[in-house]
């Protein structure tokens, strides 16, 4: 039997194991049924690739394409060995096995002596992944150029989507046509990247949230790493992954190995269901953060570098005050860190500024009943610090000079095993001095010229990566309570490969309403809600100098791990029971706002958005209906609300009152009760809103209509 038939969640992968060779998949894609040996045969006959006038054979493509088939597109393993042989391994020595939902297929290429180990593995999400490890058996060492999985897409995509965006304007959607060529994003900055492709999409045409078919690839890996898409003139399309490596950064000795990231693929009927098998793979984690996610105060747009410590007091004693848990000192508390241009490095509480340590702080926290986070940048070091002077060949950099600086830092060479010892005692330290329940951990530089002198000046990207990852772990082993939130310039680390090792990301520098309503919806497509930190900020957008009401804010932010960024010093006493209302609001729907079943509406109507939770067993929900502009035509048609049970009769009703332009809709006095069916195919009418308004909608199951 050399088919192996992968069922979960409503999608099938077939993948066919031919004795010898890798594997190859026959199909990725909606679920085909309880097929039996017979019909998985005759089906694989009608699904295999033909000849294509390439080569007198068909051309097989293995997960790990092979160019010696005859294939023409990007081969799955290139590299040599010293020498140039070794350049176009044949792996016909490969078994397959399969384990549950696992398909394990081992060997190599005797002649050149490279093994593969190749794994799939079909998730009970319906996500597909995939893994390589090269072996290299030979004597002669071999320079590896890239190892990519590669996912065959068998229905009839016409479109891509991927992700751009910029610090504070992250993952902004692109859509192109699917031509014959390669659409290839590529990432050299060491880090995932605020312009990361995300999760490539290849759809049919003008795929909605919920229509259309989209299959998507996402590479897991927070260091360089590439993306594509490929058409051929033979009608195939291709989409693959993996990391992208500089020249000679693994040379594999006799007897080494590479491991690739894991790559995932992801089928949908729409791109809420792709997204839906993400976040239900990261939900199943075992480390999923399960406690209420807790709603937290970071320092940083209230304080900046302005560490006083009477203000920071009071600022506890308020954030406890409108129902914070967790308080978080952000950049600036360490030595010589007044401004953002030294002190990276030299991770000690500065006593200039904090002469009693932290302890006057943590303590206060503490006594309010808060958790207390730190904010660190473990991975830099300012040139102008005492760790730069005292070892200035602990910063990457190729050969002698210094990549040029990025906020005035370098990036400290963690393959130094000195270099990571002393961040790792320094962390250890501090966790361990003030029972550190957070950190922030951030990092805030491309890597340029990112070499190694301990290693000869070679490239370190990878080991860099590896390195970061092992630390993360080492001290989340230490400290098993501890949770670590992924920060890069805002939103510049968005990745399955940092989520194994961290407990939510920071998406966004931008906290304007406006901007983060598509900030969120499109870091969803590849995270639940309660992974990605969305906080309430100032009136004032301290990015856009936008100003908006509290009502936007707090409800833009609702859905994901709440939390506030925003100098509570400065308000009134009725301002901060209005903020107050919105946290206690928050935490009554967090446990259904984190674990249901996140919706985005298609076709709403012009200048609106919608969007929401539905609970797991559908007897409530939780939607937001923005304005974000001026329509053409007033006023706006009704907006749909898909995801509920379509035979249980809902009530809907408003979740905080709101201010009607004109006549309120019966649905915001709680009077409409309608089947989920009718809510789906109808909707409810458009509250009338001021632009850059927003309201939550409530809807409640009272009965079934069965
Ligand atoms: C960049 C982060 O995204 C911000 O939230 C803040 O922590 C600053 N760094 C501090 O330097």
């Amino acid at each position: 039997m050399h088919l192996h038939h992968l069922r979960a969640a409503g999608v099938s992968v077939v993948l066919e194991c031919p004795p010898g060779a890798l594997p190859a998949i026959l199909h990725w894609g909606p679920d085909l049924g309880p097929l039996g040996g017979d019909d998985l045969e005759h089906l694989a006959a009608e699904l295999r690739p033909r000849s294509d006038q390439t080569v007198e054979v068909p051309i097989r493509t293995a997960i790990v394409p092979e160019a010696r088939t005859g294939w023409m597109g990007e081969p799955g393993l290139s590299g040599h060995h010293d020498g140039g042989t070794g350049w176009s391994p044949a792996f016909t020595d490969v078994t397959c096995e399969q384990h549950g939902q696992r398909v394990v297929a081992a060997g190599g290429d005797p002649h050149s002596r490279l093994g593969l180990t190749v794994t799939v593995e079909l998730d009970p999400s319906g996500l597909l992944r995939a893994q390589a490890e090269l072996r290299n058996g030979h004597d002669l060492p071999y320079t590896l150029d890239a190892l990519n999985l590669v996912f065959p897409v068998h229905g009839n995509p016409t479109e891509l989507l991927d992700q751009a965006g910029r610090w504070s304007k992250e993952r902004v959607p692109q859509r192109r046509a699917l031509t014959v060529g390669t659409h290839l994003r590529e990432n050299r900055r060491g880090r995932t990247g605020a312009d990361a492709a995300t999760v490539l999409f290849a759809a049919t045409a003008g795929i909605g949230f919920r229509r259309g078919e989209a299959w998507g690839v996402h590479v897991g890996h927070s260091g360089n790493h590439r993306h594509y898409a490929e058409r051929t003139a033979t009608g195939r399309t291709m989409l693959g992954g993996g990391e992208l490596l500089l020249p000679g950064e693994i040379v594999l000795a006799a007897g080494e190995t590479y491991r690739t990231p894991w790559v995932y693929a992801t089928y949908g009927r729409g791109l809420d269901e792709a997204a839906h098998r993400f976040h239900e793979h990261l939900r199943a984690r075992p480390a999923h953060p399960v406690r209420p996610r807790p709603v937290v105060l970071n320092t940083w747009e209230a304080v900046y570098f302005d560490h006083d410590l009477d203000r920071l007091l009071e600022l506890a004693d308020r954030a406890a005050r409108v129902g914070v848990e967790r308080f978080v000192l952000d950049d600036g508390w360490f030595l010589g860190r007044r401004n953002d241009g030294a002190g990276l490095g030299d991770w000690y509480v500065d006593p200039a500024v904090w002469p009693d340590g932290l302890h006057p702080l943590v303590e206060r926290v503490r006594t309010l009943g808060m958790e207390f986070g730190l904010w660190v940048e473990p991975e830099m070091v300012n040139p102008d610090s005492e760790l730069a002077r005292a070892h200035p060949d602990w910063m990457l950099k190729a050969g002698d000079r210094l990549p040029p600086p990025a906020r005035r830092q370098q990036v400290l060479d963690l393959t130094d095993p000195d270099a990571y010892a002393y961040i790792k005692e320094r962390l250890l330290a501090l966790v361990g001095e003030y029972e550190i329940d957070f950190l922030k951990w951030d990092h805030n530089r491309d890597l340029v010229d990112a070499g190694s002198t301990a290693h000869g000046g070679r490239p370190a990207v990878h080991a860099q990566t590896e390195a970061v990852y092992r630390l993360l772990d080492e001290l989340r082993a230490a400290h098993p309570r501890l949770e670590i939130e992924a920060c890069s310039s805002g939103g510049a680390r968005v990745d399955l490969g940092m989520l194994q090792h961290t407990d939510r990301v920071w998406a966004s520098d931008c906290i304007d309403p406006v901007e983060r309503q598509d900030i969120l919806r499109w870091t969803a497509q590849l995270l639940p809600p309660e992974l990605i930190g969305s906080h309430i900020g100032a009136e004032r957008s301290h990015t856009t100098g936008r100003r908006h009401d509290l009502s936007f804010r707090a409800a833009t932010a609702f859905f994901g791990h709440y939390g506030i960024e925003w100098d509570l010093t400065s308000l009134t006493g009725a301002e901060l029971d209005e903020l107050a209302a919105w946290v206690a609001l928050h935490k009554r729907h967090r446990e259904l706002l984190h674990t249901g079943t996140m919706v985005r509406v298609d076709d709403t109507p012009e200048s609106v958005r919608a969007h929401g939770v539905v609970a797991a067993d559908a007897s409530e929900a939780v939607y937001e209906i923005a304005v974000l502009g001026r329509p053409a035509t007033w006023p706006p048609g009704p907006v749909r609300l898909p995801g509920l049970d379509p035979e249980t009769v809902y009530r809907v009703r408003p979740l905080m009152p709101f201010t009607s332009r004109g006549a309120a809709p019966a649905w915001a006095s709680g009077e409409l009760e309608l089947p989920g069916s009718a809510l789906a195919a109808a909707g409810i009418a458009a509250p009338p809103l001021f632009p850059e308004q927003s309201v939550l909608v409530h809807v409640e199951a009272v009965s079934t209509t069965a």
